[in-house]
This record gives structure tokens, sequence and C-alpha cells, in this order.
């Protein structure tokens, strides 16, 4: 989208779109929301979603649906076997992608589960240029292990280089040549990248990492679920690629995987997932996982309507004005933030804006989880609902002791379609008062701590009664009924 210019202002990003349904949202008063934290045991991922009022937990399958795609539901055409809808979706994956071969699956982590259980063998090494947590979990569930070689640079989180998800060639063919190729299940890397601040990777070094696992014969395996926003920061930041369109940039990428895979509870504005294999016997070799673990070959565990749904999604994701609004969202809320001096990961990526929690509240230790207290103080604090990517994430040690994140973030998920520039406004208002009071926010520990996956299900509580006292301040900053 060519950058809509404003008179005696700086440009704004703009929505290319205009609301046609909507949802009534619902802001508590702040003491409310304390009494429903407590309710949920400070874990913001036990609160009910009418007691949100900025819900941006994941941009994963709560993206707003265009009006083309709503009408394209209609059309579902309902069958266990040979559904109709299957072969649109299909030929709207090969026109894109240019591979004819199309696994359907129920999500993307129904797509690793596969590509690993068919690809993994015990004491194997997946290289990545990150995990995402799914997708390492497939891989180690089968004895293997993850090594994940994106370039230093990329974890420093401020920081103005523009593909941070790049992938160390230099670390990949060492790790090559150590392990052995035949020791390495496949090469995936992940386009953009999730736990590392949505950082894309650029074209270029796609390319030259699957060229060096061509080298070796080693299967090279795209994570596109990220894609969209991938392919926008290609077009505006990688010099060689801006005269091309996003379908052609497309299809360049497609052409250098073995395998490209994808959740569309994002790639799509969906729900649902994909395989596409480029070697015939190398998707009938996967094709009764699919009938074993998600449903049969022509609907994988989906709903007709959202594949209907998502492949209008997938032609919307070629369009520049549409991929081009979450990451100018996202711009424009890292950008003030971090000018505002709160540590922000920089350069702003797709996804969402992430906050440098571990600096943000640095008067908490690791051990009571700032990122977590943080997520916690914002919800009291503006009925805003992020997610924690830290310590509160890991788990513990097999001696007990905490396993420290080595990025303790809170992600604000910019959901495709959904927030208006005045609500990012807000956002940004809340979190800039709350950088003002952090010294208020205390740290978090547990009363009930599930072995796995602790931060979807577990309780905790406040170490003192920081919250009571944030809250107060609150109120008396914004008022009793806000
Ligand atoms: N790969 C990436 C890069 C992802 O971000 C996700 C999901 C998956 C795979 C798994 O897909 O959820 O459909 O099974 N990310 C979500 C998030 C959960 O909130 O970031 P899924």
């Amino acid at each position: 989208m060519p950058e809509i210019k404003f008179y005696k202002h700086d440009p704004l990003p703009m929505e290319m779109h205009k609301v046609k349904i909507v949802q009534k949202l619902n802001l508590l008063p702040a003491k409310e929301r304390l009494e429903k934290m407590k309710e949920a045991g400070f874990n913001t991922f036990l609160l009910h979603n009418g007691d949100i009022f900025m819900d941006m937990l994941t941009d994963s399958g709560v993206n707003a649906m265009s009006d083309n795609m709503q009408s394209a539901m209609l059309r579902a055409d309902d069958a266990y076997a040979g559904s109709e809808t299957f072969y649109r979706m299909r030929d709207k994956l090969e026109e894109i992608f240019g591979i004819k071969y199309v696994l359907p699956t129920h999500q993307g982590r129904a797509c690793e589960h596969i590509i690993a259980q068919r690809f993994v063998k015990e004491n194997n090494c997946v290289i990545m240029n990150y995990h995402f947590t799914t997708s390492k979990a497939h891989v180690t569930r089968l004895g293997a292990r993850v090594e994940e070689l994106v370039k230093d640079e990329g974890l420093i989180e401020k920081s103005n280089l523009p593909f941070k998800g790049n992938i160390d060639l230099d670390k990949v063919r060492a790790c090559i040549e150590k392990e052995g190729a035949d020791n390495i299940s496949y090469l995936r890397l992940e386009a953009g990248t999730n736990l590392i601040g949505g950082q894309p990777i650029s074209y270029e070094n796609m390319k030259e990492a699957t060229d060096l696992a061509k080298e070796y014969g080693i299967v090279t395996v795209l994570d596109a679920s990220l894609l969209q926003d991938n392919l926008y920061f290609i077009k505006t930041r990688e010099e060689s690629m801006k005269d091309k369109s996003i379908r052609e940039i497309t299809r360049m990428i497609a052409d250098l995987f073995d395998i490209i895979y994808f959740s569309a509870r994002k790639f799509g504005f969906a729900r649902g997932g994909a395989i596409l294999v480029r070697d015939e016997e190398m998707f009938h070799s996967m094709e009764d996982y699919i009938t074993m673990f998600e449903g049969f070959l022509t609907y994988g565990g989906m709903s007709v309507k959202e594949m209907e749904a998502m492949i209008i999604g997938f032609d919307e994701s070629m369009d520049m004005d549409i991929i081009s609004q979450g990451p100018q969202f996202i711009k424009h809320c890292v950008d003030v933030l971090d000018n505002y001096g709160i540590p922000m990961v920089t350069p702003g990526g797709g996804l969402g804006a992430h906050i440098n929690a571990r600096q943000f509240v640095d008067h908490i230790k690791s051990e009571e989880y700032p990122a977590g207290s943080l997520v916690t103080a914002l919800y009291l604090c503006g009925g805003i609902r992020g997610m924690e990517r830290g310590t509160l994430s890991e788990e513990r040690n097999a001696d007990g002791s905490e396993r420290i994140a080595s990025v303790e973030m809170v992600r604000l998920a910019f959901p495709r379609r959904v927030f208006t520039l005045s609500q990012t406004e807000y956002v940004i208002d809340r979190v800039k008062w709350l950088y003002d009071h952090r010294h208020l926010i205390g740290g978090l520990r547990f009363v009930h701590e599930p072995k796995t996956l602790r931060f979807f299900t577990g309780r905790l509580e406040p170490v003192s009664d920081w919250p009571e006292k944030l809250v107060e301040a609150y109120i008396a900053e914004f008022g009793e009924d806000q």
C-alpha cells in the first residue's frame, strides 16, 4: 500500500477496510478486573473473554474475516470424501505456491506432528532458525533435538536490523558437518519467527540456507504460518525484491522448499492448516498419518466452511493493502513506546508488539516471573490481555529449580484487521502509564503448578498486596469507572 499522506502530520497507519459486523466490548472497572484476576488465579489464560477489553493474547484464530470470506462459506460442499471445497482449496494453493500435493490438517501443530512423525528419528537433530513451542515439542517427543541457529544478532532485543530471523549459514554448515547429514531430519525455516518478536527472514537467506541443505541432501521445510507478515517485510525491506509482486515473491520462496506447512489460524485468516508436499512419493508416504490423526484426505479435521473462507483468505494474503496493515500498526505502537523510553523489541516485526519485560520491571527477579507480572498488571490497568513469553512458560529443571528463559517478553498481538487506531492508542497510553508506575508492580508465585505447560492452567498469587496498590493508583489517575 502506498503510505497515505497527511497534511502537516506524519503518516499514520490506515485501515484499508471498513467495519461491517461488530462485537461489543466490555470495559470492566479496575476493581472488578482485580476480582476477575483473583478468580483466574493471576493467570490471564484463565480469564473469560467477556471480561477483557483488548484481547491481544494472540493472532491465532481471531483474525477478522472479510465479506468475501464470509459469503464463500455459504457454498461449502459438505462431504466426508471428495468435497469440492477441498479441490478448490488444493487448486488455490497450487496456483499460489506451485505445489500440487496438499494434505489438510486441523491446525498448525497437527502439520508439525505429521512432519515430525514422518522424518524424525531418535537422536536426530532438526535445524531451525528459531523454534516455536509446538514445533519443538513434536521433535523432542520423538527423542530428537532442535538446533536453533538464528544469527546472534537476532536475539539482541533493541536493534535496527531488517531481518533478525535470518539463520547463520556458518553455524548450519558446522552443524551438518558435526552431526552428519544423515542424522538431520530436516531444515525448518520459520518465516517470520514467532518467539523472537515476529522478526522476518530475508529471501536471500532462505535461498542460501536451502541451497546448503540441498548440497547435503537434507529435506527443506518452510513454516509459513506467519508468511504474510514476512512477505510484507521482504517487499519493503529487501532491496532486490522491491519491484516484485507479492505473488512473485511467494512463488520464489515456495520454489526453495520440499515441504511448506502453515497454521490457517494465521495464514488464511481462518481456522485449520495444511502441508504442501512437492514430491509425489513423499506425499503418499504421509497420507496415512492424515487419515489416522486428522480426518479423511479431503478435510483433515477442518470444517469445509472454514476451508472455503481460507481459500479467499489465501488470495487476500497476496494483497499488499491487506498484509501491510498488521506490520504498520505494530510499527506505530513499537515506535511510539520506544520513543517514550520503554524497552521494546525493535524494529517492530509481524504478529505483535513485544515488550522486554526483564528491563521494564527490572526490580522483579526471574523466579517471580517479570513477564507474567507485567501481563497481570496490564490487565488490571486497562483490561488488556497480552501473552507472557518468558520464564513462566518454561518447565522446571529436573532438580526443581527454575529454568530462566533467555528472553522475557510480553507480546501484544495484533490480530489482523481487528483493532482500530484509537484502540491501539489506548493500549499505548496504558502501557506508558504503567511504565511510569512500574515500581508498583510486584512478582507472582505458583499456588497450583502443573508439571507440563504450567502457564496454561497453573494458578498463582501475588507475593504482596501490590495488585491492590496498583489498582488504587490507577483509580486515582483515571477514576472508579475505568
Ligand atoms: N508455527 C508458528 C510460527 C506459530 O506461530 C504457531 C502458532 C504454530 C506453528 C502452531 O499453529 O496454533 O495452529 O497449532 N502460534 C500461536 C500463537 C499459537 O499464539 O503464536 P497452531
